[in-house]
């Protein structure tokens, strides 16, 4: 089928990459001249594990390009998704200028009946209230000239391509079969349950699945917080907790709190929805409250053993999620920015978020190894759980002036490394 993606951020590539490799033509729009050529050249623009290989190898087949022109990239499609960044706006609600945007680009470039599909995690009414509204302000009819359906994604960053093509579920939300079905179809051979909703309902889904993993992440943090003085490991608790299928193992990994660019800013605009509708969430509010303290107990626990000021202080792992050089809400920029506060020194160093990083904080040292910034550290703060700091032994903390060590992840092997405190364990 002939698929045109607009917007090519993680949730765009991932789409446009793991449609190509099934085979797909597919035509991504993006308004960045840069990233437009990257993706030409079999480049891909971020970082993300396995994407460079298949990109590289779908551009060559032809069955993957991009271009500046939504109007010719449209002429040739079936499908056309829109998949632009849903940021929040200053008052916590969900902003819906690139949704608007996109969708009144598209209305003015409709020619032929296309199926349109929001990818862009919107909360519940956006897709009808706005794409659709858009679409027939221009004149087009819904279900004559176009379809509509919402199509949530499931990625996390740092395994968008391998959750894009391995999903544990496709949710499609349709205004009427036809539009479903189609894209239906260009999920065959994708193996994982399908589930046909209306569309307010797909947009749910998605809020409700990131709002009850934040909290799931949330509820360890907690009961860490409380073990963690009673001498008990949270770590074993939750394999104990999560052995009951009804719970489940994953995101019970407790540490320095939730990040990203998923889910502190969906809570929150689930939470506005909420509110706009009437009610108060206050378990969500509460999630986001807590998670906000978590991401600053390290430096609390920091302080209680020594006093900061004039101290260096090693801050290793920037990057929100190993695997991934996005730094969007990481713990690393609550514990930098804490440590600041205190007057410490702070050397950094991540593999691959430095450059991201340094738009944050300018001013810091970074340091081109963990050695680097390890040497002469009055102490260390391990913010994220990267495989190369998995390897870290107790000898490469020798070079430090004094060996505290705060894990903000459960990173480090605790046979070959015992003498270090975990941010709630
Ligand atoms: C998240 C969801 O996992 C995806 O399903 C969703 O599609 C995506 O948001 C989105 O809405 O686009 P992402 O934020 O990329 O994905 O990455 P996660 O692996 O979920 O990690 C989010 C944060 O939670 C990270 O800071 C991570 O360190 C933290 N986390 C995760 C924990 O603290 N403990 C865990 O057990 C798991």
């Amino acid at each position: 089928m002939d698929v045109c993606i607009v917007g090519t951020g993680y949730v765009g590539l991932s789409t446009a990459v793991g449609f190509a490799g099934h085979g797909h033509r597919v035509t991504c729009v993006d308004i960045d001249p840069r990233r437009v050529n990257d993706i030409n050249s079999g480049r891909c623009p971020i970082f993300e594990p396995g994407m460079d290989g298949s990109m590289k190898s779908s551009v060559g087949k032809n069955l993957l390009k991009a271009t500046l022109d939504l109007k010719a990239a449209m002429a040739s499609s079936e499908a056309v998704f829109i998949s632009v960044p849903t940021p929040c706006d200053d008052d916590g609600r969900m902003d819906t200028k690139f949704i608007d945007k996109a969708s009144k680009d598209i209305a003015g470039n409709l020619s032929g009946y296309k199926v349109i599909i929001v990818k862009s995690t919107v909360v519940p009414g956006t897709t009808e209230n706005i794409v659709k509204k858009n679409l027939e302000a221009a004149g087009k009819e819904l279900g004559t000239d176009f379809g509509l359906c919402m199509n949530p994604e499931f990625l996390r960053e740092g395994h968008a391509l391998e959750d894009f093509l391995r999903p544990d579920r496709i949710v499609i939300g349709s205004t009427d079969k036809k539009a479903g079905d189609l894209v239906q179809k260009l999920y065959d051979g994708f193996n994982a349950p399908v589930l046909r909703t209306d569309i307010k309902t797909a947009e749910m889904i998605k809020y409700a699945s990131n709002g009850f993993l934040a909290t799931k992440i949330t509820f360890a943090n907690e009961i860490g917080n409380i073990c963690k003085p009673l001498g008990i490991d949270v770590y074993k608790v939750m394999e104990g907790v999560g052995l009951d299928s009804r719970i489940g193992p994953k995101f019970l990994r407790a540490g320095c709190g939730f990040g990203g660019s998923c889910f502190p800013k969906d809570v929150q605009a689930l939470l506005s929805k909420g509110r706009e509708a009437g009610y108060e969430p206050k378990l969500l509010e509460t999630v986001l409250e807590t998670n906000a303290k978590q991401r600053k107990l390290m430096v609390h626990h920091l302080k209680s053993k020594m006093d900061l000021k004039g101290k260096r202080i090693a801050v290793l792992g920037l990057a929100f999620n190993p695997d991934t050089d996005d730094v969007r809400e990481s713990a690393a920029i609550d514990t930098v920015q804490g440590l600041l506060e205190h007057g410490a020194n702070v050397i950094v160093y991540d593999p691959k978020a430095m450059e991201n990083f340094r738009k944050v904080f300018p001013g810091i040292k970074y340091a081109s190894s963990s050695r680097e910034a390890l040497n002469g550290a009055d102490a260390c703060v391990i913010a994220t759980d990267w495989e190369e700091f998995k390897r870290l032994e107790a000898k490469d903390f020798k070079e430090m002036k004094n060996s505290i060590v705060i894990e903000g992840r459960r990173t480090l092997d605790r046979n070959k490394v015992k003498s270090f405190e975990g941010v709630c364990w």
